[in-house]
């Protein structure tokens, strides 16, 4: 496994590979989340590149930039391990020189659950990744499910600037007793652990009720703030239920996918999670084929 910090030494790397490639990006801090999207890479690329960077442009002024997590010797041996040939670990000067002044704003599907919560963030996002696609010029990139709105805001970039390549999206890979796995789960004390399971046994009880039919909105949103009413130290953000191609909310039932979302805080960390309906699309098939699709 190369690891590379210079612009330059990866577009020399780059060029010397041939065949397909992958990338993967992170933030690192790298979880069983991470390393299922570089097993999926792995199985249709013949190279993998996985790329660590904290971006600064997604988290806004009173948000966790310099506290995020960062382990490097432990992600590079994760990545090592998960097969990966090419880590780019960039410094934030390389990727955002002091003169650097162009933005990516994706609009509508920016807007809302994430988005309303943090301005700027998919900015952020989108930016930079375009910036990796760019660097990296993959043939596919691996993205998570967990992230549903990053992946309809990126697919949406995709497509409005005519990048080359294909989105996959990956199932959202949990611990044991069913909350999503997140670089941010660290920040939990043991009781605010505890309380966060809430958030996954949620979409159960929506999910099982969508599959038995009910198709109100305002019943499956209801019964989730229902439940997550059930633990205090569960402070919800949003309870989403939108056509998982445009993110659009939805008041009448509707003949298509959907996205079901929720974000907590919950002590210091703000927790992601969610579903698509019906739920047998909960799969790295179902979810490439409907999130954010044209
Ligand atoms: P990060 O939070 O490190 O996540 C990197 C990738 O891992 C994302 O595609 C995310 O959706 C995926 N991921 C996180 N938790 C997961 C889980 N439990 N199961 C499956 N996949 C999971 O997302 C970012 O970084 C950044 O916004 C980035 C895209 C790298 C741009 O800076």
């Amino acid at each position: 496994m190369e690891v590379v910090e210079t612009i330059a030494q990866l577009r020399t790397l780059r060029q010397s590979l041939k065949g397909r490639v992958g990338l993967v990006p992170t933030m690192g801090y790298l979880h069983a989340g991470h390393v299922s999207l570089v097993a999926a890479a792995r199985a249709d690329n013949q190279h993998v590149v996985a790329t660590i960077f904290v971006n600064p442009t997604q988290f806004a002024a009173n948000e966790d930039l310099a506290s995020y997590p960062r382990d490097m010797p432990r992600d590079l041996n994760m990545l090592q391990k998960a097969g990966v040939n090419i880590v780019f670990a960039p410094k934030a000067e390389s990727i955002y020189p002091s003169d650097f002044q162009t933005y990516i704003t994706v609009e509508q599907v920016s807007q809302g659950r994430e988005g309303g919560a943090r301005p700027g963030h998919f900015r952020g996002v989108a930016t930079v990744v375009a910036k990796l696609f760019n660097l990296v010029q993959p043939h596919s990139a691996y993205f998570g499910q967990k992230d549903a709105q990053q992946v309809v805001v990126i697919r949406q970039m995709v497509r409005d600037l005519n990048f080359l390549l294909s989105i996959v999206v990956c199932p959202i890979v949990r611990e044991t007793d069913g909350l999503a796995m997140s670089s941010r789960n660290v920040y939990l004390t043991p009781d605010e652990r505890q309380s966060a399971k809430i958030l996954h046994r949620a979409l159960q009880i929506v999910g099982k009720l969508y599959d038995e039919g009910e198709r109100r909105p305002q019943v499956l949103r209801q019964t989730a703030w229902d439940i997550l009413d059930h633990e205090k130290r569960v402070q919800p953000s949003y309870v989403s239920l939108a056509d998982a191609r445009n993110l659009q909310e939805i008041e009448q039932p509707i003949d298509q996918p959907l996205l079901f979302s929720i974000a907590a805080q919950v002590g210091k960390p703000r927790l992601l999670d969610n579903c698509l309906l019906p739920l047998a699309l909960n799969t790295q098939e179902g979810a490439t084929r409907v999130l954010g699709a044209d």
